[in-house]
């Protein structure tokens, strides 16, 4: 007899991007919707949270509905309903919260929590069926920097994670510096390659040799230092800036950034002696990262199998959501009506 097909609907709104997708059997996606909201905040230049919460209550029934029509089923097929509930922006976490309960009750099925940051994760292993441990993950967010030792998409043990600014966000602060349109990954990384890696020697905050957390804020001062002079009374120079100036500066902060993020990675490689590195989160849609941790990765004897979240799947989205729902659902963990949001937990 054939095995029935485990479809779940993943709900996603910890941040600025509404999403709903319908995963099968944890790897097939039958749809992936996303609203985004970038131009709502645009003009902030950053994540306004009222602001984010009710653009998620007035996108969330349009982006649920489209993602069941374009999967092609109806609630009959849908076997569990999945909702990232932490961390994130509580008012924007509640949004997805209660839809997702609202739809287990209305549909009479199981739900299910998941935590946003091993969603991410969880996107690196989408194409694989078996994962070589012991694994390492980076997860490189717009809210979180961590490291975890995964045993399994449910077993993971957190290595190190930023003890101030995350990756993502100093991304975003340093292209606000540059006057770079929002959000700042992308514009930092198209900047960056017209520049000079080496031109400005950005600090690499290590916090000792064996340290696995993580710290931007200083290269985010040290960007705001070398264009505001070191008293900070200096003129704004960016304004008089060329744009190779410009680039020389972001592709010099990319490279600092990328440097820790690759350093911090190995060392955690060495603690856990991985077999297979995986990479997810916003900024592992950086091609510079991506290259740069490939080539760690092959300098090893044999090479570590490095694991990358795809494209689409590296910034928001319920894909991730409703692909690790179904380890959960398998192992019968359930969440029930008392869930709720929370902002932190890693
Ligand atoms: O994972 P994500 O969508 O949201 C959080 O969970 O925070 O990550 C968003 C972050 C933003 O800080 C954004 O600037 C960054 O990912 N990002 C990038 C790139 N694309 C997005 N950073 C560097 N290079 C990129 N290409
Ligand atoms: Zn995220």
């Amino acid at each position: 007899m054939l095995e029935k097909t485990v479809n779940i609907l993943g709900i996603e709104t910890s941040c600025d991007e509404t999403a709903a997708a319908v995963v099968a059997d944890g790897t097939t996606v039958k749809s992936s919707v996303v609203a985004s909201q970038t131009k709502l905040h645009e003009k902030y230049g950053g994540v306004v949270p009222e602001i984010a919460s009710r653009a998620h209550i007035e996108n969330i029934y349009p982006v649920i509905t489209e993602a069941l029509n374009s999967a092609g089923v109806s609630r009959d097929d849908i076997a569990a309903v999945a909702v990232a509930n932490q961390p994130g922006l509580t008012i924007a976490l509640i949004v997805g919260v209660t839809a997702a309960k609202t739809l287990s009750v209305v549909w009479d099925k199981p739900l299910i929590a998941v935590n946003h940051l091993h969603a991410h994760l969880q996107s690196a292993m989408l194409a694989e069926q078996e994962l070589q441990l012991p694994a390492v993950a980076l997860i490189v967010s717009g809210g979180h920097t961590c490291l975890y030792d995964c045993e399994s998409p449910l077993e993971l043990k957190l290595l190190g994670r930023c003890i101030d600014d995350a990756a993502g966000e100093a991304f975003d602060k340093v292209a606000t510096i540059l006057n770079l349109p929002y959000p700042g990954g992308p514009s930092i990384e198209k900047a960056a390659q017209t520049g000079n890696p080496r031109s400005i020697d950005f600090p690499r905050s290590l916090l000792g040799p064996e340290s696995l957390d993580f710290s931007f804020s200083g290269i985010k001062t040290a960007v705001l230092y070398h264009c505001r002079g070191q008293d900070m009374k200096g003129q704004n120079t960016v304004g008089s800036m060329g744009k190779q100036q410009i680039a020389d500066i972001a592709a010099s902060f990319q490279q600092a950034v990328i440097d820790v993020l690759v350093e911090k990675t190995r060392r955690a490689i060495e603690k856990v002696d991985a077999k297979t590195v995986l990479l997810g989160g916003g900024v592992a849609a950086n091609d510079a990262l991506r290259a740069a941790l490939a080539k760690m990765c092959q300098s090893y004897v044999p090479a570590k199998k490095l694991l990358v979240s795809p494209k689409p799947y590296c910034t928001d989205n319920a894909v991730m959501v409703a692909s690790l729902a179904y380890h959960k659902y398998n192992a019968g963990l359930f969440a029930d009506l008392t869930l709720e949001p929370k902002a932190s937990g890693g």
